[in-house]
């Protein structure tokens, strides 16, 4: 076993996007901008910062534009957003991001419910607006949510989301990042899941999102890791949870990832007692006890 985990891994954050917009409060923007800047001083260096989506529909982010006009901005720093649509695409060219995220549930009670579009015309918008951020010059990145489960439907066809994923890389995603959206994976299934995209898509083309409803997560990235997967969303204290799937627990902590990764010599540049501090930030950001476990500074892993 471990023949394959790859040497480095890539941690992409989600706790500024994923994290805030589940939080019955909105948080102020400056707190917004200082959550992102501690994850920073951590050495995490791709962020899902804020979501350009309807702030009718998501009225946590509302304040995405302002969010962006106050993050540290330096070389090897990649900020993201969530967009759903051409507006979006306009908003994410007018405040300088490198990066934007488009987001499609395989099951269709599910897009219908966060996207108000069935999946075919979801993609129909897709058309809209993918080809043109790419032509200006930004990068695409695809989430493909419910893989491992919906909250309305339950088991989801592979065919369902291998359709989807082909279209994006199709449209020009660069990366799909495959969602266990409420948590639900166990690790058979995760590999079953994972050996059918890696049939299609290069690993380098895949990613992880798995949100940690049942303490699954991190077992599950294993099984990802064994395969070559070599990128990971996880989100700060675990923060997270889609408004429109109900059941839906926060992210696999950052922490927890770092510090199993850390054990396993897999390097990803994060410092572990920074992104503690970072949790600790979050703690006050958010004004409650973070929904992952408490994790203690200066503790390591014995590297085997
Ligand atoms: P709609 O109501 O069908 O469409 O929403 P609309 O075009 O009529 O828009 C409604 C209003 O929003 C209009 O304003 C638009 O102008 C405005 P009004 O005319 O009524 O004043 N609007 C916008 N404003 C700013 N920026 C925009 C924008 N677009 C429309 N980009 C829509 C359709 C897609 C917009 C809506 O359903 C929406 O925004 N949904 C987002 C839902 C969401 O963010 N969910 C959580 C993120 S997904 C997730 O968490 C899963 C993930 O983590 C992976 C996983 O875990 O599985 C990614
Ligand atoms: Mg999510």
């Amino acid at each position: 076993m471990f023949n394959h985990t790859p040497a480095e891994v890539s941690v992409y954050e989600v706790s500024p996007r994923d994290g805030l917009q589940n939080e019955a409060v909105t948080v102020p923007t400056t707190r917004k901008a200082r959550l992102i800047e501690a994850l920073v001083d951590a050495g995490l260096r791709r962020i899902e910062a804020t979501s350009f989506v309807s702030p009718k529909w998501v009225p946590q982010l509302a304040d995405a534009d302002e969010v962006i006009g106050l993050l540290p901005r330096h070389d090897g720093l990649t900020y993201s957003a969530l967009c759903p649509n051409a507006r979006g695409l306009e908003r994410a060219l007018a405040s300088g991001l490198p990066e934007i995220a488009v987001f499609i549930s395989a099951s269709e009670t599910h897009n219908r419910k966060n996207v108000n579009k069935t999946v075919d015309d979801t993609l129909a918008r897709f058309r809209e607006f993918i080809a043109p951020a790419v032509r200006a010059g930004l990068r695409v990145r695809g989430y493909v949510s419910t893989l491992w489960g919906c909250p309305y439907e339950g088991e989801i066809a592979l065919e369902a989301g291998l359709r989807i994923a082909r279209e994006l890389v199709g449209q020009g995603c660069y990366q799909i990042s495959l969602s266990d959206t409420i948590g639900v994976g166990t690790p058979r299934q995760t590999e079953r899941i994972l050996r059918a995209y890696l049939a299609e898509f290069p690993r380098e083309s895949l990613a992880m999102h798995m949100h940690d409803t049942r303490g699954t997560a991190l077992a599950n990235i294993v099984v990802g890791l064994e395969l070559g997967i070599a990128t990971f969303d996880a989100s700060v204290g675990g923060l997270g949870g889609c408004p429109y799937a109900p059941g839906a627990a926060g992210n696999v902590a950052t922490e927890d990832l770092v510090y199993m990764l850390d054990g396993m010599g897999v390097r990803t540049g994060v410092d572990l007692d920074k992104l503690w501090a970072a949790g600790q930030v979050a703690k006050a950001v958010v004004g409650h006890e973070l929904p992952g476990k408490v994790h203690k500074a200066g503790v390591r892993s014995l590297r085997s």
